[in-house]
């Protein structure tokens, strides 16, 4: 008995012993950690939490957060929250900032733009318990039809990295991750899921993943996020090349790399491809990977691998440093950033004189001039506290709004907002359906036109997650759309009035048709919460337009490389879903089940520029109240970087800000063909006084000239003279200077993602 009794203390004295040696989490034990974590809390470890409504998870939980991980108390392991991501936080309950989209950050071609967007989001995250946004979104706009282009940046990898580099920076200094998304080629939402895009590996290299890399070496995101697709044949989430070979070893990427919110795939072959976490997450997944690893199909050091990358990315969090959310984002200050940053990337597409507007009476037609589209729809859907209406922004600015047409409109998009949702057309994840226009009499425009000065007319397009746009319902222009700009211009312009069309739209529009009706063009994107206010800031000249197109309009969709490699004119089977019928699912339809990037290299102003194809508006067209000079074009190449630097002056009678790219174009080396010009840095100026100038200073690596040589598996620069085109506008440089790479240049990398033979 006594004995018994001596055992029974002596145990408990070890498991106390052992209870109190327990290590707590810091960034310095993570290996301690990794062994004192069982077998099962590491496979749980590494899949996010599905179950959300029990503690610790329900204590942090918000409606419409992304995701959660799993959490170990016994180690002082915290759970830590993701949440989308990337315009704004998206919540479903609690109100936060509408920020301008991804095409328009891109369009202001400014990096301290993109670097506020993400300031302004890190302090809403921090407000509202968020440790990694899920963004910024970076794939390349290859078609102008993906239903999630109005959250990416460029058709141009360079614009796309460096925009998306500014952006993590801007979270990440306030102590915030990023998850630049989505790895990789990610350019269709038809058939998202499963659609395999197919391309060869210079493509991928000088295109697709290069905005990665870029991103990755100028701001090292906390983590990516892989994508949906497959890649030459492989889910990128399972694929060793793309995540190891092309992200570790080649790009030098230190983080962490999530999966996109999939259900379950090859467990051990995302593990070892290091998809370190997989979101967002079913206890499946855990009994999967203990399977495995009892199996052998799963080896231990791979587990622990992603575990201590995820316990990594866990101690830099402000959950583990102990932040506590407040609940309470400041809503004002995020509302006077987004309206400030919303007139960076106006782009003024023409304009016969009509703007700025002088103040007096103006006519609104258009349904979206009373009910603007903030942002698209999915996963970078914002719920904010309001829309400022276009109408409101005018008045704001001490404009006359003409009130019977104010009235019309504003009951007219009361009405087809509630027939849409009454016809379960309204989706917040996959989006609003088009408002159609309201059709207007001959009539009414007369009399409004005796009513007022001038008109505008505002035109909207929207999209979403889960489903691409349509050439022929929202690409091109619609009847009544055509019938309102025709009927409106003739009407004022023979009266001597002017007219100015406002483009609030998430992806380029057919514009050659119809662009010569009006006197002034603004495409405004999707600009946010503060849209009305800050179109009326540019319309009105309170800000000059300094944005730039970061994507070609083309005159005709099928001008387009790749036009034919795209769905185009699918409609899937329900109206808000992205998914392919099950009985077509994995049959091998063209455009569906996968798609062949048979454009290669030439997407956008690549093709366009080196074929001399007429387009409507080019790749960095954008229009100013001002006029600029471009002097003192100078390039020089010292060791391995060019140093480039042009003088701007603002030689117009107002204030302005001037955007500039550096175009280069390289000599053949050992390629049979290259891009006439590729972009390969931009900048802007600050806001010159008339007759104010200021040096633009660029510098580029010598490796970020080359081309990549698929056969070699190396990028190559080669030796010779090249052109620098100074200017924003792909088509037209404003200064010109010549430098030479004396010998040829090479850098290796791993091979990787090759297509199947
Ligand atoms: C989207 C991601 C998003 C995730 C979490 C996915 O459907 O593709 O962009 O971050 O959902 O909401």
């Amino acid at each position: 008995m006594i004995k018994r009794l001596f055992f029974s203390i002596c145990c408990l004295g070890i498991a106390c012993a052992a209870l109190s040696a327990q290590p707590k989490l810091s960034k310095d034990n993570i290996p301690q950690i990794v062994k004192a974590m069982t077998v099962e809390e590491k496979a749980a470890f590494v899949v996010g939490v599905r179950d959300r409504s029990v503690p610790p998870y329900k204590d942090i939980f918000l409606p419409g957060t992304g995701g959660i991980t799993y959490a170990i108390p016994r180690l002082g392991i915290p759970p830590i929250v993701l949440m989308d991501g990337p315009v704004g936080i998206r919540l479903d309950k609690n109100p936060t900032t509408s920020l301008p989209g991804g095409l328009l950050a891109a369009a202001s071609w400014n990096k301290a733009t993109a670097y506020e967007i993400g300031q302004v989001i890190g302090d809403e995250c921090l407000a509202m318990g968020n440790d990694v946004i899920l963004g910024p979104g970076m794939n390349l706009l290859r078609n102008p039809l993906n239903g999630r282009n109005f959250e990416y940046f460029s058709e141009d990898p360079v614009l796309t990295g460096l925009i998306a580099a500014a952006y993590v920076n801007g979270v990440q200094d306030k102590g915030v991750g990023t998850s630049a998304k989505h790895f990789a080629a990610n350019n269709q939402e038809t058939n998202r899921l499963d659609g395999d895009s197919r391309m060869d590996t210079r493509t991928l290299r000088e295109l697709y993943v290069k905005a990665f890399e870029l991103c990755v070496r100028d701001s090292q995101p906390w983590t990516i996020m892989s994508s949906y697709n497959y890649l030459n044949g492989e889910y990128t989430q399972e694929s060793y090349d793309l995540l190891t070979n092309i992200l570790r070893k080649d790009f030098g990427f230190k983080g962490l790399v999530m999966t996109d919110w999939t259900g379950k795939r090859n467990t051990p072959k995302q593990l070892h491809a290091r998809s370190d976490l997989l979101m967002g997450g079913h206890p499946v997944q855990t009994e999967h990977i203990l399977e495995c690893l009892k199996d052998g199909s799963l080896k231990m050091e791979d587990l622990d691998r992603c575990v201590a990358t995820l316990l990594e990315l866990i101690v830099k969090t402000p959950s583990f440093k102990g932040s506590q959310r407040t609940l309470n984002p400041d809503l004002k200050a995020g509302a006077k950033a987004a309206r400030e940053l919303a007139t960076d990337g106006m782009v003024l597409l023409k304009n016969n004189g009509a703007l700025p507007v002088a103040k007096g009476n103006a006519a609104l037609f258009g349904v979206y001039s009373y009910d603007m589209i903030p942002g698209g729809n999915g996963a970078a859907f914002v719920f904010c506290p309001y829309v400022r209406q276009l109408d409101e922004g005018l008045e704001a600015a001490g404009i006359n709004v003409d009130a019977k047409l104010q009235k019309l409109y504003k009951n007219y998009a009361a009405f087809i907002s509630e027939d849409l949702l009454y016809n379960h057309k309204v989706n917040t994840h996959v989006g609003h359906a088009q408002k159609p226009e309201l059709e207007i009499t001959r009539g009414l425009i007369e009399e409004a036109a005796k009513r007022s000065d001038y008109a505008i007319i505002t035109l909207g397009r929207t999209s979403g997650e889960a489903r691409d746009r349509i050439l022929s319902q929202d690409f091109l222009i619609q009847e009544n759309e055509k019938n309102l700009l025709e009927n409106v211009c003739e009407v004022y312009q023979a009266a001597g009035k002017k007219v100015i069309v406002v483009l609030n739209i998430c992806s380029p529009i057919e514009t050659a048709s119809w662009s010569y009706l009006p006197d002034a063009i603004l495409c405004a994107w999707l600009p946010g919460e503060e849209a009305g206010n800050a179109i009326a800031d540019v319309l009105t000249g309170k800000a000059n337009p300094s944005g730039k197109l970061p994507m070609t309009f083309p005159i005709d969709y099928f001008d387009t490389p790749g036009a034919e490699d795209f769905p185009y004119n699918f409609i899937s089977d329900k109206a808000n879903e992205s998914a392919v019928h099950p009985e077509r699912r994995g049959l091998p339809f063209k455009n569906i089940a996968y798609t062949d990037y048979t454009e290669g290299i030439y997407v956008g102003y690549r093709w366009f520029c080196t074929q001399s194809k007429p387009v409507a508006y080019p790749f960095g067209f954008g229009l100013s109240y001002t006029s600029f000079e471009y002097s003192a074009a100078q390039v020089k190449v010292k060791g391995d970087k060019v140093y480039a630097s042009v003088t701007v002056t603002n030689t117009g009678k107002v204030a302005g800000k001037e955007a500039v790219g550096l175009y280069v174009h390289a000599p053949l080396g050992g390629f049979k063909d290259k891009p006439a010009v590729e972009l390969k840095e931009f900048g802007k100026t600050k806001l010159l006084a008339p007759g104010e100038s200021e040096t633009l200073n660029f510098t580029v690596p010598v490796r970020q000239l080359a081309s990549f040589n698929s056969a070699k598996s190396r990028w190559e620069t080669a030796k010779g003279t090249y052109k620098a085109y100074f200017g924003a506008d792909s088509t037209k440089p404003l200064a010109e200077a010549t430098f030479k790479v004396g010998s040829a240049k090479n850098y290796p990398t791993t091979r990787a993602c090759e297509p199947k033979k």
